[in-house]
């Protein structure tokens, strides 16, 4: 790629994306409550399942200490922010994504903490005077422990809180934004917190997942209509956690059809109820599952610290099929990989760039792309062995930064392509 094609519109937005509970610290919300009371049993267990990881020895010491699993004082986001915005502008960037922690906001129901408030509105004046464009993110999975003892998403009357948080964001910072996340991968927090149950709320009740993901739309409609009355100027859309699903035996029926079926529920569902309130489509995108006999039967290389296997292009027909369906401009909201060694991020990026190239020759409107993530950051049950980073974090030497060398070439690669 030394002389790469002007493809990418003027316009394009090259970011990098975070979230308030893996970066800010001192935080107090569902998850700090929740880890504090399994950050023992996950450090116990970690050999169990993890060990058959091949970068294990290099991994174990961390994984095996209970303070791997506690998010507390985070990488020091919530202070360190001017510097680490002078970061995204020496990486050529031209646009943050970032997430409102609700738990900050309002900590006790109905009352609202305004330093917390100021706080996120010098962080917004922070990027816009460095010519960054924030993408606001409302919801990235945690919530205040009071709305958790209300039953969170699970009960319909719960979601007037919600909006109400979102009333907030709209009066306080709607008028200085142009783009609004309202909601982070709805699909991995109803699967994740209420069917495998390894995150909170911890509850393995496949009526309480339907009840979460179906009050989220809700959450997501009313949210998207109140932020527009307010604000018609505003692009509103979800974060979505698409998967790029296909058949191990493109001939066999059943894998067909298991495709067929995931394709739908995983990616589609969600987006299809919302699709008249939203004014594009974020993606999110890790993963490429081969399905054989109902189960994904992956190739067994080449994988990621966290031992995902890894098709970086498989975001190629991830953004044509939504292009297809939703005819929405497309962001990027998150993609990356845990990689310690810094050994696949490049390639990773190198792929997925030329993807995006594809997809736009061929009339996807994609708009903008943002990795994940600009900061080593905790990486929710994993806790913090996992490296998601453009930006390696050293919390044992006063949180320094040090730029990644695929950070830096990536850096470049922008610079030719803005
Ligand atoms: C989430 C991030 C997470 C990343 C890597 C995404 O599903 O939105 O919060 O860190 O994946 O696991």
């Amino acid at each position: 790629m030394n002389s790469p094609q002007p493809i990418f519109p003027k316009n394009f937005y090259w970011g990098a994306s975070t979230a308030s509970h893996q970066v800010e610290g001192g935080l107090h919300n569902d998850w700090t409550v929740w880890e504090l009371a399994h950050a023992n049993q996950l450090a116990k267990s970690a050999s169990r399942k993890l060990n058959w990881l091949p970068n294990w020895p290099d991994i174990k010491s961390q994984a095996e200490k209970p303070s791997n699993y506690v998010s507390g004082e985070g990488v020091d986001h919530y202070h360190r922010y001017k510097q680490d915005f002078e970061i995204v502008k020496k990486l050529n960037m031209n646009a943050f994504r970032f997430s409102i922690e609700w738990a900050r906001l309002e900590p006790e129901e109905g009352k609202w903490d305004e330093a917390a408030v100021e706080h996120y509105r010098q962080y917004g004046n922070e990027l816009r005077a460095r010519d960054i464009e924030p993408f606001l993110n409302i919801w990235h999975w945690t919530v205040p422990t009071w709305f958790e003892a209300k039953g969170a998403f699970t009960k319909r009357a719960n979601v007037d809180y919600f909006t109400r948080f979102v009333q907030k964001i709209s009066d306080e910072y709607g008028a200085d934004l142009s783009h609004i996340i309202t909601l982070n991968e709805p699909n991995v927090y109803a699967s994740l917190g209420y069917i495998t149950a390894n995150r909170p709320p911890q509850e393995k009740s496949l009526l309480k997942s339907a009840w979460a993901y179906w009050h989220l739309r809700l959450a997501h409609k009313r949210s998207y209509k109140l932020l527009k009355q307010a604000h018609p100027h505003l692009q509103v859309g979800i974060a979505a956690q698409l998967g790029n699903i296909q058949a191990k035996r493109p001939h066999n029926l059943l894998d067909v059809i298991t495709t067929k079926f995931m394709r739908y529920a995983w990616n589609w569902w969600f987006l299809r109820r919302i699709r008249l309130q939203q004014d594009f489509i974020g993606i999110n995108y890790y993963f490429t599952d081969y399905y054989q006999n109902f189960k994904p039967r992956n190739p067994k290389a080449p994988i990621n610290d966290l031992g995902w296997y890894m098709e970086p292009e498989g975001i190629y027909p991830i953004l044509l099929r939504t292009w297809a369906r939703y005819k929405k401009p497309i962001y990027i909201t998150e993609n990356g990989v845990a990689d310690a060694k810094d050994q696949y991020r490049r390639w990773w990026i190198e792929e997925t760039v030329i993807a995006m190239e594809r997809a736009l020759s061929e009339g996807v409107d994609l708009r903008g792309y943002f990795h994940w993530s600009l900061l080593d950051n905790f990486e929710w049950e994993s806790g913090w062995w996992p490296k998601f980073g453009l930006v390696k974090v050293d919390r044992e030497q006063g949180m320094k930064r040090t730029i990644r060398p695929s950070a830096q070439w990536f850096a470049d690669l922008i610079k030719q392509l803005r």
